[in-house]
C-alpha cells in the first residue's frame, strides 16, 4: 500500500477521475486484480460489487466491517488510523458502482483513535464536497456514518453486524439471501473488510496488473500480516502473497524472544500451526486451507513452548461459549459441553473421552450456523493432530 492517498487534494483529483469512469470498467479492474476479501471468507471483491450493482433495490448500502475482533489482529486499526482516506475512498467507489448513497463504518469501540481519525476525515471531506450531496457538482451523492461496536466478537460476522446496526440482537442469519441482495434494512448491501476497501483503492488507482502479478490467481496481491510480541520485531507488515512463512517469521519478524511451539494464525477460528509446519507453508489462502489451517485475516498469535495445549483448547471452547450468539444449538450447547470437558481436565477430575470429543467437534463443524462455533473445531483438531503426545495423559480412548 505504497501509494498513500494522504491528502484531500489527491483524494479530489482521483475522485474527479473516477466520477467520469464507466462503472463496468471499475468492476473489471477489480476482477482482473483477483482481489479476494481480506476479512476471512475470501470472496472475490469484484464479484461482490458486481452482484450488488445488479441487485434490484430503491436503496443500497455500503458497509465497512471494522469490528476487527480476531486476537492478535491490528491491521485494520492501522489502516483506519494511518490511511483513513484510502478506506473511505474505497467505500465511495463501491457506492458509485453499486448505486448507493449511504455507507456505514462499523468500528469496534475499543478503537477510539480509529473512530476519531475516520470522523475527522469524514468532516474534512464533507467540507470539501468530496462526501455528501452532489459530490463535486455531479448527480452522485454519498454520505457516511459511524456505528460503534460494543465488543461482541459475533458482530464482525456480516449478518450479525447488520442486525446490530439495525438495533436488533446481534444474531447470525441464515444465508441465502446474502447481503448483496438483502442486507441492511433488507436492501442490497456490500459488506467489505477495511483492508479489502483499502486494497481496492490501491488497485483502482494503480491499475490491476501490479496486484495480480503478485502471488497467484486465488491468493493475489499483498496482505497485511500482524506479528505478536513474541517476535523480536512485532508489528504489522505488508507482505507479498506467496512469501514463505519462515521468511516472514525469521527475517521480517526477526525470530522469537522466547521458545514457542505453535502459532494460531487467523484469529480464534484459525488453525493452530505447529512450529515444525512453518517451513512447509507460504502466505497463501489455499495452501493454508489445504493443510487443514486457515490464513484468515493473517494475525499471528504465538503459543509459548511451556503453555499446556489442553489449557489452550479450554480457552477456545470458553471463547466460543462466551461469544456465541446463541442462535444455533450446536454452537450454543456444543461450546459449553466442550468447555465442561476441559474444565474437568483443568481441575484434574476427569480425562477427555476422545471419541466423544471428536463427535462433538464434527457436529459443531457440520451443524453450526456460522463460522464462530463452526470453525472453532479447526484449531482444536489441529492441536489433537500435532500435539497428541503432549495431550495423551489428558485423554482416554472410549468406544
Ligand atoms: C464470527 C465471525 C467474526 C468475523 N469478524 C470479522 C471482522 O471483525 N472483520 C471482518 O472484516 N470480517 C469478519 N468476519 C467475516 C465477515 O462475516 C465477512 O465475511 C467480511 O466482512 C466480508 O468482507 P470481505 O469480503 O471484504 O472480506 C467474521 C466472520 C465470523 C464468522
Amino acid at each position: 500500500m505504497d501509494d498513500k492517498l494522504s491528502s484531500p487534494n489527491q483524494f479530489k483529483e482521483q475522485l474527479n477521475k473516477f466520477l467520469k469512469t464507466d462503472k463496468q470498467e471499475i468492476i473489471k479492474s477489480l476482477l482482473d486484480s483477483n482481489l479476494t476479501g481480506r476479512g476471512g471468507a475470501g470472496f472475490p471483491t469484484g464479484m461482490k460489487w458486481d452482484f450488488c450493482s445488479k441487485a434490484k433495490g430503491d436503496k443500497k448500502y455500503v458497509i465497512c466491517n471494522a469490528d476487527e475482533g480476531d486476537s492478535g489482529a491490528f491491521s485494520d486499526r492501522y489502516l483506519l488510523e494511518d490511511q483513513p482516506l484510502k478506506v473511505i475512498f474505497g467505500m465511495i467507489l463501491c457506492g458509485m458502482v453499486i448505486g448507493s448513497d449511504e455507507g456505514v463504518l462499523y468500528i469496534r469501540g475499543e478503537y477510539p483513535k480509529s473512530i476519531e481519525a475516520i470522523n475527522g476525515s469524514i468532516n474534512e471531506l464533507k467540507k470539501l464536497n468530496l462526501l455528501g450531496d452532489n459530490i463535486l457538482g455531479t448527480d452522485f451523492s454519498f454520505d457516511l456514518g459511524i456505528c460503534i461496536g460494543q465488543g461482541a466478537y459475533i458482530c464482525g460476522e456480516e449478518t450479525a453486524l447488520i442486525a446490530s446496526i439495525e438495533g436488533r440482537r446481534a444474531e447470525v442469519d441464515v444465508r441465502p439471501p446474502f447481503p448483496v441482495t438483502e442486507g441492511l434494512y433488507k436492501k442490497p448491501t456490500v459488506v467489505n473488510n477495511v483492508e479489502t476497501l483499502a486494497a481496492a483503492t490501491g488497485i483502482l488507482i494503480n491499475g490491476p496488473e501490479k496486484f495480480a502479478a503478485i502471488g497467484n490467481k486465488k491468493s493475489a496481491g499483498t496482505k497485511l500480516v500482524c506479528l505478536d510480541s513474541f517476535f523480536n520485531n512485532p508489528g504489522v507488515y505488508e507482505i507479498d502473497m506467496g512469501t514463505p512463512m519462515k521468511k516472514i517469521f525469521n527475517e521480517i519478524g526477526g525470530g522469537y524472544k522466547e521458545p514457542v511451539k505453535a502459532f494460531q494464525v487467523g484469529g480464534p477460528l484459525g488453525g493452530v500451526v505447529p512450529l515444525s509446519e512453518i517451513d512447509n507453508l507460504n502466505l497463501d489462502f489455499q495452501e493454508f486451507t489445504a493443510k487443514g489451517f486457515m490464513l484468515g485475516h493473517a494475525s499471528i498469535v504465538s503459543i509459548p513452548k511451556d503453555f499446556p495445549m489442553s489449557e489452550y483448547i479450554h480457552h477456545l471452547f470458553e471463547f466460543s461459549a462466551e461469544e456465541s450468539c446463541g442462535k444455533c444449538f450446536p454452537g450454543r450447547l456444543g461450546s459449553y459441553r466442550g468447555k465442561e470437558m476441559f474444565d474437568q481436565v483443568k481441575n484434574k477430575t476427569a480425562k477427555i473421552p476422545l471419541k466423544l470429543l471428536n463427535e462433538l467437534l464434527v457436529t459443531m463443524q457440520k451443524g453450526c450456523l456460522c463460522a464462530l462455533c463452526g470453525a472453532i473445531p479447526t484449531p482444536i483438531m489441529n492441536i489433537l493432530k500435532y500435539f497428541g503426545d503432549e495431550m495423551k495423559n489428558d485423554m482416554v480412548k472410549d468406544n
